[in-house]
């Protein structure tokens, strides 16, 4: 239910400068989705009756995000004054001045804070009556953070909060940070913004300068450490980009596995948020499972396989193998070394073999594509096997074409399908067959030309070579065996027998 005395502010107009990237902070992934999206997703679980987004930093890039999860909330464009405090003095401007109820302010680069931490936070601050609440962590390295200042140890209010550019050594020994989320009262927090100023090491409007203003006007601030401190942990830089990736695919990990699918290595196998893994999945080491990836149960996916947005069916098996937006049937097996590209459909205990790349392929129930192959741009029926070393030649340099294979078809090794081309139900194809034209069903398609031996080849045009020699021995042994041939039995000739 709606939270009518609620306001969200989510901070998402930074440069996020420490990441050194073209693509803005927020619009890095974490667990498959971007940084900002995973306190977008918290945000709305709130269901606050206003939710407002600062922007400024390749706002329409942020906007597209924001706008798509949370087609409800407010966009407000941060102007040339920075820091978080401008941010939130902006965002205030489209609050209905009737609101008269709290606001929560989060960083936009906070991704880990769940929805229980933050709503213990809007009852704490409720609960407290202070007219600021905020959450802290204690941190074995508070390097970076803004280090909460408390008038003595056992008083539990905030006095100022003094960023780590600005703080005195003995504050920096400080352990306990600002988290960068907090809750105000609407009227004071007003009041109070228009007074912040630039006055800084970085020369930027800082929200945290609101507490000492509070303070000064005699106001209670108070705190509230969170249970575990990577619950606050904000992205700045790639480092802690990956440290807080890692701590959500444990997280994401421990949960799949308490839902019953095995996971042997969780220290190399990553799960993205949106996911879904029925019981009985086993997840073997080196594997991601990416995007909205669907897998049934008692399939085996691993080692060293990567899937994104793919479907696996029940109990089939994907080894060592890369595959998008593809299906893979129930029983159906995949690897190892396979590469399904988009639109690649298997069919029920179809196979996908060793060495083999597929794309906009559908290959029906039961049908096989054992080895080193290419099948593009196809459809396979029911029930056919494909021989090895098999390409589907679908470019003519210009367009792609289709190639039609029937059910029950059995083609020989080496062979070429030349698109379009179409082989009906049945038919069989000789090895190395260069298939151009449409082949009926039931007939074979031959088109080798027939082979030609040049004998003595070899001793005339590579004398004295290795293979000559070999050659020579292997004539002259031939020549022995038939003149002597009551020496050995049918029985007895061969390896066992050498002749000499
Ligand atoms: C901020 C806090 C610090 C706290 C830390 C927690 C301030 C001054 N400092 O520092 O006390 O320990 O978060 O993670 O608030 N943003 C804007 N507009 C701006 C600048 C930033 O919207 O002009 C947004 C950013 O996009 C980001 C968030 O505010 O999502 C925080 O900004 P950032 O520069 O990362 O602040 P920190 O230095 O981490
Ligand atoms: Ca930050």
């Amino acid at each position: 239910m709606t939270d009518s005395r609620l306001a969200i502010i989510i901070l998402a107009a930074g440069q996020g400068t420490r990441m050194k990237s073209e693509t803005p902070k927020l619009l890095h992934h974490l667990a498959g989705i971007p940084i900002v999206s995973h306190v977008l997703a918290t945000a709305r679980e709130l269901d606050a009756a206003y939710t407002i987004a600062v922007v400024r930093h390749e706002r329409d890039r942020l906007v597209d995000v924001i706008t798509d999860q949370l087609p409800d909330g407010l966009v407000v464009d941060q102007d040339d004054v920075p820091g978080t405090g401008r941010a939130v003095e902006q965002a205030m401007d489209a609050l209905p001045l009737g609101f008269d109820g709290d606001v929560l302010v989060m960083n936009g680069d906070t991704p880990m804070l769940d929805v229980q931490t933050l709503s213990g936070l809007v009852a704490e601050h409720r609960r407290s009556k202070a007219s600021a609440t905020l959450l802290s962590a204690y941190l074995d390295d508070p390097s970076g953070y803004g280090r909460i200042i408390r008038h003595s140890v056992d008083e539990p209010s905030v006095d100022r909060i003094v960023e780590h550019r600005d703080a005195t050594e003995s504050e920096r020994a400080i352990a306990e940070i600002n988290a960068g989320v907090y809750m105000f009262g609407v009227a004071e927090l007003r009041d109070l913004l228009p007074q912040l100023t630039l006055h800084n090491a970085q020369g930027e409007k800082y929200l945290t300068d609101v507490v000492e203003l509070l303070r000064r006007a005699g106001s209670e601030v108070s705190v509230l450490p969170v249970a575990e401190s990577w619950l606050v942990a904000g992205i700045n830089d790639r480092a802690q980009l990956s440290e807080a990736a890692a701590k959500m695919n444990a997280l994401i990990i421990r949960g799949w596995q308490l839902a019953g699918v095995t996971v042997h290595d969780p220290a190399t196998t990553w799960i993205d948020l949106k996911a879904s893994i029925e019981p009985d999945v086993t997840l073997l080491p080196g594997t991601q499972i990416r995007g909205a990836t669907v897998i049934a149960r008692g399939a085996v996916v691993g080692p060293d396989t990567t899937l994104v947005d793919c479907e696996v069916g029940a109990g089939a098996t994907v080894k060592r193998t890369d595959a998008e937006l593809s299906v893979i049937g129930a029983g159906a097996s995949v690897g190892p070394f396979a590469y399904l590209r988009p639109n690649t459909v298997l069919g029920a205990n179809g196979k996908i073999g060793t060495f083999v790349e597929t794309k906009n392929a559908q290959i029906g129930e039961g049908s096989k594509v054992p080895h080193l192959s290419y099948v593009g741009d196809a459809h396979i029926g029911a029930g056919s096997n494909i021989g090895a070393a098999t390409i589907f030649a679908n470019y003519n340099g210009v367009v792609k074409n289709h190639t039609e294979v029937g059910s029950e078809v059995r083609t020989g090794s080496h062979n070429v399908f030349v698109a379009p081309v179409t082989i009906g139900d049945g038919a069989y194809s000789a090895a190395g067959t260069v298939v151009r034209k449409n082949v009926p069903p039931g007939s074979l398609a031959v088109n080798i030309a027939p082979q030609r031996n040049l004998e003595g080849w070899v001793a005339a045009h590579r004398e004295g070579s290795a293979a000559d020699r070999a050659a020579k021995a292997a004539l002259t042994k031939a020549a022995l065996d038939e003149q002597g041939p009551d020496n050995s039995t049918p029985a007895a000739s061969g390896a066992e027998n050498p002749g000499e």
